[in-house]
């Protein structure tokens, strides 16, 4: 079909759904331009976009009512409750070792986000995070993978998400490093999809005369580009079964967790997950429920106040279980969730978008944009298992450059799991007079990947002094 006649198409269309502003630059486009444009614009579900623009742009979401009775979701601690869970947890630690060893499990980080919060210019893998080698968030998880690798023996490959916008810097990165010493065949960097951004009156907004704006299509993305990309039938044709899920800003991740991974296998699970005991009754995280007898993550803003305070009579909160996005997702799960041509629901983001405005020119404003969320995929596995972990173990986001989840609690956080394993392990630490460490510390996941390890070592630990700074490796 011609240029022309596929422009009068597009223009009737998008005047039946009232975005016909896209084609307002079309007389000031070259021809490629307006080819690219309009290939663009047939991407666009415009049925599927007027539905959005009712229930999620138009709609001020927090309103929204969650109609389903729903109770809080059972979960295993993080330590075993008495001898037979002693027995299972064994049983579990064991079982996940094998299925490691054997290469069943591998890694996969969800890095595809814009990262705005911590406004790092690049993909926020490539954050330098560690407290004394300044490593980066990437390299911190390559050193894991390779220590793992190491210790079981195994291939561990590891898939990377990224989006668009940040897919080229990302393998760029990784070769410039040389793949932080891992083998290039075990790692797989694909893309995932977008979606577009809309102004709050439901129209799609232009980045410039001639492209949409659009951006990651959220984490819940991750699910279709794992199709998408062949990341399913790589893992598939190396006898991958279960993929480690976590996100590239929490580098206390324990990417191979024998215990979660077996308690996951021996129930039978499609997708599990790790939470956390929250920290007060509003804290920031999803809440895990049980919806319709489903696990289901509610996110904090749709809990109302009344639930989030209810207590039980010990004191604790009846909805005390926060989801930290680590997960362990079946390959089968997945590739079940593809084959039904699934789809999670959307959540809107106000966020700041660059944009052109009616005049053409650059601006930075308002918007919204659209993402899915991984957990919203929890409803739909058969079985789903949790796992509470401890937070100061396992989770310290850098989502912000200064305060809450920054760069300086994540590292602060780093020193603290360091000296505390040191500590159990009989090593004496500084601590100032209010208990903070009084030193960085940094352990190399060739050293450590987790605290019983370190027993094996002790005579190779130097003694550490007061406002020293000791890297272990
Ligand atoms: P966040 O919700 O923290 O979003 O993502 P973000 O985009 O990284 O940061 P802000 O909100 O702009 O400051 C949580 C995890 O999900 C990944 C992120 O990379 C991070 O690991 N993510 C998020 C994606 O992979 N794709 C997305 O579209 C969104």
């Amino acid at each position: 079909m011609s240029t022309q006649k596929s422009y009068e198409n597009e223009k009737k269309l998008l005047k039946n759904h009232h975005q016909s502003h896209l084609l307002a630059f079309w007389e000031e486009l070259e021809k490629g331009q307006r080819q690219d444009l309009l290939a663009q614009i047939q991407r666009l579900d415009l049925d599927k976009i007027d539905v959005w623009v009712n229930n999620f742009i138009k709609k001020n979401p927090a309103s929204s009512e969650i109609c389903a009775d729903f109770a809080p979701a059972l979960s295993y601690n993080s330590s075993p409750a008495g001898p037979e869970q002693q027995r299972k947890y064994a049983e579990a630690v064991k079982l996940g070792k094998e299925l490691i060893a054997a290469g069943k499990v591998a890694a996969f980080v969800v890095a595809g986000g814009q990262g705005t919060r911590l406004g790092f210019d690049g993909p926020k893998g490539n954050f330098p995070i560690s407290p004394i080698k300044n490593k980066t968030l990437f390299r911190i998880f390559a050193d894991s993978i390779a220590a793992v690798s190491q210790k079981y023996q195994a291939g561990c490959p590891w898939y990377i998400m990224t989006s668009p916008l940040n897919y080229g810097r990302t393998k760029e990165i990784f070769r410039l490093n040389n793949y932080y010493g891992l083998d290039e065949k075990n790692v797989f960097i694909f893309q995932q999809g977008t979606l577009p951004n809309f102004s709050s009156d439901g129209k799609i907004l232009l980045a410039n005369k001639a492209n949409i704006a659009c951006s990651p299509d959220g984490h819940g993305g991750s699910l279709k580009a794992l199709y998408e990309s062949g990341a399913l039938d790589d893992m598939k044709r190396r006898g991958v079964e279960f993929l480690s899920y976590w996100q590239v800003d929490n580098p206390l991740i324990n990417i191979f967790d024998p215990l979660f991974i077996g308690l996951h296998v021996l129930d039978q699970a499609e997708m599990s997950s790790k939470a956390l005991i929250k920290s007060g009754p509003k804290e920031k995280v999803g809440n895990f429920c049980l919806v319709d007898g489903r696990v289901t993550v509610i996110e904090y803003s749709d809990l109302s106040d009344e639930l989030a305070e209810r207590r039980n009579p010990d004191g604790s909160l009846v909805f005390e279980l926060g989801s930290i996005a680590i997960h362990i997702i079946n390959r089968t799960f997945a590739e079940k969730l593809n084959a039904d041509d699934f789809s999670l629901p959307l959540h809107r983001a106000a966020k700041k978008v660059r944009r052109i405005n009616k005049k053409g020119n650059a601006v930075e404003s308002d918007g919204i944009k659209l993402e899915s969320f991984v957990f919203d995929a929890l409803p739909l596995a058969s079985k789903s298992v949790i796992l509470q972990t401890i937070r100061s173990e396992e989770f310290a986001p850098t989502k912000n450059a200064t305060g809450v989840d920054s760069v300086e609690t994540t590292r602060r956080m780093m020193t603290a799991r360091a000296a505390d394993w040191l500590e159990s392990a009989g090593v004496a630490i500084p601590r100032k007079p209010d208990g903070s460490v009084d030193c960085l510390l940094e352990i190399a996941p060739s050293f450590a990947l987790e605290k019983e390890d370190i027993k094996e070592k002790l005579n190779q630990i130097p003694k550490i002094k007061p406002k020293s700074k000791v890297y272990i490796s």
